[in-house]
């Protein structure tokens, strides 16, 4: 039940890292900001790291002026946010914490009217949620007294379908499943929650949305950044898992999916699941025919030398972990049966952009074979990430005494339309949590079945001693992934 106006305290544990300071704060001061909060609220950071509540507030701010889209806009705004915050040091693996976490927060709730709304926020490296989990329990935390007590759940959700199944048996120890909240951040992005929009509240596309129109569909999640100072994490993930199994699966399910019964949670993540349960299964025979991966090399980015993936901190050198990673995919339903969908993503690639292609299929007879042109068939682009908008080319007939086609593309950017800067995804995804509205965030089926999708990739991988395919930095991934595409009907990746 959306809860809207109430006040609630959110606690995150590892308040001391990375994401606290560059995704989480920044968002919280952004809706602070933008008076989208509840009030009154608290924010309880716990962490190891010995620090006073005053140190932990000036870490934050240095936080928001660093990081944030919404800067302090004054003294008096940022001393008022400032208030909300608290840090209470402490190892989340350790028990003793939670008895005294449970007191601190009565001391900081009391003289609040209103419920007892409490959010759990798990950013820590992921070996912890199970120790954070079992204490919140065993403190009596995981149900409050009356309002709400609700957890999210950061990923990587496990390493593979045993290890989430056994998360999700952990979690469900504990909570109930409407308390949590497996945070998937593609999903919170603008562009990402338009695809629903533009599919389902235009009526001119959803005819053509299937296989007797469409030929295939591209999804691309391209980043020109390395691993930056991630090595250590990258080496245990790699592309298939740090990307594909969640971002990429979840905009294909959105892509792919029946129009829901209404916008909310359950059937929303109902026909999610549906897209899921119908993927055809990789047969373990057959994964390098379906799937792709490669490891970059050194190369330029952007004008710049950058080192091979072997030669970055935190990386073995002869590592066989793969930062390129490509997939065919069938979806096996009435809609979709024989559409291939076609996915990537990848590391120090030429440029760092996420876009979906809808491919149309040629016209049935093409009466324009003898004039020349450059015009193929029609498809659509849903760009998610930079220059949000969407682009459709068709063939146009250049102005002239001859018949000469061409590619023009009727293009919509939503930066020009609607102006300012869309709103960071954890803004969205953290106001959702608060106001109890699951609908953006991962179903406990869904991350498990996800998992079973890719185990057999994973499998070969694992075993195979073949060499990777080595790309370089600043290209389009291997070599390879040019046939992968091209060996179905001769179509090719579409490189912005
Ligand atoms: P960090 O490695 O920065 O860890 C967060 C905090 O957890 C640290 O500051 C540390 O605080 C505490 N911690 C680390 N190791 C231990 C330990 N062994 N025992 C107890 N506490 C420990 O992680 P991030 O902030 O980068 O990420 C947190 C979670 O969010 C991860 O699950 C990550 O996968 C996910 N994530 C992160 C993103 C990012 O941009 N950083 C993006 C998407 C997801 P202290 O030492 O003070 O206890
Ligand atoms: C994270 C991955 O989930 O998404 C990172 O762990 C990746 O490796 C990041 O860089 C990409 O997110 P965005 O929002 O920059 O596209």
């Amino acid at each position: 039940m959306p809860s809207v106006d109430e006040p609630f305290t959110l606690i995150i544990f590892g308040a001391s890292g990375d994401l606290t300071r560059r995704k989480l704060m920044p968002a919280l001061f952004a809706l602070y900001a933008a008076r989208t909060l509840p009030e009154p609220f608290a924010i309880v950071g716990v962490a190891r790291t010995e620090m006073s509540t005053d140190e932990f507030r000036r870490r934050m701010r240095d936080a928001i002026v660093e990081f944030g889209r919404v800067q302090p806009p004054s003294d008096i705004v940022w001393e008022r946010f400032a208030r909300t915050l608290f840090y209470l040091p402490g190892n989340p693996k350790d028990p003793e914490l939670y008895p005294r976490l449970q007191r601190f927060l009565e001391e900081i709730e009391r003289g609040r009217s209103g419920p007892e709304n409490r959010l759990f926020y798990c950013a820590t490296p992921p070996s912890l949620y199970d120790d954070i989990v079992e204490h919140l329990g065993a403190a009596r935390l995981a149900r409050g007294r009356d309002g709400w007590t609700r957890i999210v759940v950061e990923k990587p959700f496990g390493q593979d379908d045993d290890t989430a199944r056994a998360l999700n048996r952990q979690l469900a120890r504990v909570f109930r499943e409407e308390q949590i909240y497996r945070i998937d951040h593609y999903l919170g992005k603008e562009t990402v929650q338009n695809l629903l929009v533009f599919r389902f509240a235009n009526g001119i596309f959803e005819p053509l949305w299937n296989r007797n129109h469409v030929a295939h569909i591209q999804i691309t999640v391209a980043e020109s950044i390395g691993v930056e100072t991630r090595g250590a994490y990258y080496e245990e993930a790699g592309a298939l898992r740090d990307m594909m199994q969640n971002h990429l699966l979840q905009v294909l399910c959105l892509i792919a999916m029946e129009p829901p019964v209404t916008f909310d949670a359950a059937p929303v993540r109902e026909e999610k699941n549906k897209v899921l349960q119908a993927i055809r299964p990789i047969d373990r025979t057959q994964v390098a025919e379906v799937a792709l991966r490669g490891q970059y090399g050194p190369g330029f980015v952007e004008g710049k030398h950058v080192v091979g993936y072997r030669e970055e901190k935190g990386v073995a050198r002869d590592s066989r972990t793969e930062t390129y990673a490509a997939l065919k995919l069938f979806v096996d339903n009435w809609r979709w049966a024989g559409v291939p969908f076609y996915l990537r993503t990848g590391k120090r690639l030429a440029k760092r952009v996420s876009e979906i292609v809808i491919q149309f299929r040629r016209t049935p007879h093409m009466i324009f074979r003898r004039q020349p042109t450059g015009a193929g068939p029609n498809h659509l682009v849903l760009r998610i990430q930079p220059g949000e908008g969407i682009a459709l080319t068709v063939a146009a007939k250049v102005p002239g005494p001859e018949l000469h086609l061409a590619p023009v593309t009727l293009d919509f950017r939503y930066g020009e339309v609607f102006g300012g800067q869309p709103p960071e995804a954890y803004e969205r995804l953290l106001l959702d949590a608060i106001h109890g509205d699951a609908t953006l965030y991962a179903r406990g089926d869904w991350v498990e079945q996800a998992w079973a999708i890719l185990a057999p990739v994973l499998e070969a991988w694992r075993e195979s001693d073949a060499p990777l395919p080595v790309y370089e930095a600043g290209s389009w991934g291997p070599p390879e992934a040019d046939t992968f595409i091209t060996g179905w009907d001769g179509w090719a990746w579409r490189n912005p």
